[in-house]
């Protein structure tokens, strides 16, 4: 193994090719001091319109603007060197027509510099998807549960658990994989679905609740740090809790403002660090 470190950053073309050599590590970013912590060790930085719920305190991710993925984008561009940044469309950003989408990939695209952008639809976006990577546009397709059709597909539930639902989502698979996309999310999925179509397509499927059959993994690094409690899918796993030690350092910190223990000398300009100096 090459003991190069690599300060290039990684490409689509470079995700793409890990199909079936090495998983692709996937987490969130929506700020730059996260992107900075996270870089070094994830291969692809999404943010993700999940910012409506973890950052916003949204119900639902519908209510999320252009204007915030661009803001998030850049601030995450701005803590990320080597990991590829891939901004999500949100809800009705590209649904109406592929020359919408395109206007609106464009904008997120030369506004944040990111790498790529992610949209949820299968066979329906197909046409969409390939305007866009015709149009120097990379795209993350993102099908199984698709969060922004909360309200069409009745509820947060596992999908493809009945052989219509398995040859809806496979289709979808193979859709975008034809239209161009460079990766495809499959969230909330069974695992004999999730398996059988990563052998089936020929891009690196990207798993959140579907199963170490995928080709990589994505979950919300709000989620593994237990910095998010309002809702903890199935497929979470927890592996710190912050929480609590945010909770301890604000009450530290208002019990020494409060007895005037804070701040000390040290943090005081104008005065010597002790009384005698
Ligand atoms: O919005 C998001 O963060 C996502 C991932 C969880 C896949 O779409």
């Amino acid at each position: 193994m090459s003991t190069e470190i690599r300060t290039k950053r990684l490409t689509t073309r470079d995700i793409r090719a890990r199909k079936g050599v090495e998983p692709v590590v996937v987490l969130t970013a929506y700020t730059t001091p996260m992107a900075r912590l996270l870089d070094p060790h994830v291969d692809v930085l999404l943010v993700g319109d999940s910012l409506g719920m973890v950052l916003y305190g949204m119900d639902t991710t519908l209510g999320v603007t252009l204007d915030m993925m661009i803001n998030h984008g850049k601030a995450v561009m701005r803590g990320a060197q080597r990991s590829l940044v891939v901004v999500d469309m949100p809800f009705a950003s590209y649904q109406e027509s592929p020359q919408q989408a395109f206007r609106n990939a464009a904008r997120i695209m030369s506004e944040t510099g990111c790498g790529a952008v992610k949209l949820e639809g299968g066979r329906e976006m197909a046409e969409t998807i390939a305007f866009l990577t015709g149009r120097g546009v990379p795209v993350m397709a993102h099908i199984g549960l698709m969060p922004q059709a909360v309200n069409t597909a009745g509820g947060f539930r596992a999908h493809g658990r009945n052989e219509d639902e398995a040859a809806v989502i496979r289709a979808d698979a193979r859709a975008v994989t034809e239209a161009g996309a460079f990766c495809v999310v499959i969230e909330g999925t069974v695992e004999p679905v999730a398996r059988a179509l990563t052998a089936e397509i020929a891009i690196p499927t990207i798993g959140i609740g579907a199963s170490a059959a995928c080709d990589g993994q994505v979950l919300v690094t709000e989620d593994i740090m237990g910095l998010f409690s309002d809702f903890t899918p199935k497929f979470v796993k927890r592996y710190a809790d912050l929480s609590p030690i945010i909770s301890q350092t604000a009450s530290d910190y208002a019990a020494e403002v409060k007895a005037r223990i804070f701040p000390g000398r040290e943090h005081c300009f104008g005065l010597p660090k002790t009384p005698k100096d």
